[in-house]
């Protein structure tokens, strides 16, 4: 299945399809040098497989992890290119989840003012979520994504096969992103999560995933507005997975729990089952007005007002500003 994102300036196709990874010669232009980009937790076979069909491949491995989201191995890579004589009709290609879809993404928006970017998302939340959309980036002193541009890939290949060897907590953790965007914008993808048949169903979620997110960066691709509801969950979300950094939550189990308290009354049992289904927490565990501390550091806070999402009716979203104080009690009342 082939489905078109299409915008002002860069259009490309995303390809959806069990297998694909096979096929990347034929869908994918690599018949030039090629950078491959992959990280310690990906089964090597994968970006093993992208290589062998390129014509002139370099494939380097990161560490696996968020903290290798960083400027160092941005640089890094650049300057691999760059010894390795790349010039800008050469080209970029990620093979694994967000953490390397976004640095090798940016470094694609940069060498020589930019290079083709092909991205092969390996993780579920890649696949519905990060791979689309243009934005790449780079953590700067452990905050997320400081330094990165919009930067649209030139053809994204999605190939569900991969998921086979993904571990079942990065399986959830993704199924988290795809939620929320049912929950948004999609009462019949919903209706997958209430049956508890999202796994049974992936590549039904992915697709249903994806044709939301292409929708929203088409009408408001540099996140002016409407974009903001793919924030759904990530205020709290983000002040939970910061205060919990050492415990480890998931960013998805956060993105989760951070949704429950912007449900309303009417809504948030069927979201707590659909929680369950995944087998994502449903209860924060920890000191709440600490975690909703760290959220006026983040920055949706803006002069004291916070931007959030809140969802009263499945498959429909408001899109809300409120002093921090307002919204707190919002929380409060609904944890
Ligand atoms: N650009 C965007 O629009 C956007 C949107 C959401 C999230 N993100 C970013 O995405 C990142 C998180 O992405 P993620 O959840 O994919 O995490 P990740 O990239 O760290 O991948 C999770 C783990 O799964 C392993 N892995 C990947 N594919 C695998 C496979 N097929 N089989 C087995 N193991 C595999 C990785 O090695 C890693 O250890 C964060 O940095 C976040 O900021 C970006």
């Amino acid at each position: 299945m082939i489905l078109r994102v299409n915008l002002p300036m860069d259009s490309y196709d995303i390809i959806l399809e069990r297998g694909c990874l096979k096929n990347a010669k034929d869908l994918l232009n690599l018949n030039r040098k090629c950078l491959i980009v992959t990280d310690s937790g990906v089964p090597e076979k994968y970006a093993q497989l992208v290589a062998s069909q390129c014509f002139a491949p370099t494939l380097v491995t990161i560490e696996q992890g968020e903290k290798s989201k960083n400027i160092d191995n941005w640089k890094l890579l650049l300057e691999t290119m760059l010894r390795n004589d790349f010039t800008r009709t050469d080209c970029v290609v990620a093979v694994g989840g967000g953490v390397v879809g976004d640095l090798t993404g940016f470094v694609a928006a940069s060498f020589m003012r930019g290079v083709d970017f092909y991205n092969i998302p390996t993780t579920l939340l890649s696949q519905v979520d990060s791979s689309v959309g243009g934005k790449v980036a780079v953590d700067l002193c452990s905050v997320k994504n400081t330094v990165g541009a919009f930067y649209q890939p030139k053809r994204v290949l999605i190939d569900p096969d991969v998921l086979s060897t993904l571990p079942s907590r990065h399986v959830s953790s993704g199924l988290a992103e795809s939620l929320k965007m049912a929950l948004t914008s999609d009462a019949e993808l919903f209706e997958i999560f209430r049956s508890g048949t999202a796994l049974q169903n992936v590549d039904l979620v992915i697709e249903r995933s994806l044709k939301i997110k292409i929708s929203v960066v088409e009408q408001d691709e540099r996140e002016s507005g409407l974009r903001k509801i793919l924030n759904f969950g990530h205020t709290l979300g983000h002040g939970i997975e910061t205060y919990d950094e050492l415990s480890g939550l998931h960013h998805g189990e956060c993105v989760g729990l951070g949704m429950l308290p912007m449900c309303s009354d009417e809504i948030r049992g069927d979201v707590e089952a659909a929680l369950k289904a995944l087998n994502l927490p449903t209860k924060i565990e920890g000191d709440i007005e600490e975690m909703m501390n760290l959220v006026a550091h983040d920055k949706k806070c803006d002069g004291g007002n916070i931007s959030f999402i809140t969802v009263e009716k499945i498959g429909s979203f408001e899109i809300r500003k409120l002093p921090l104080e307002d919204w707190k009690n919002i929380v409060r009342s609904r944890i």
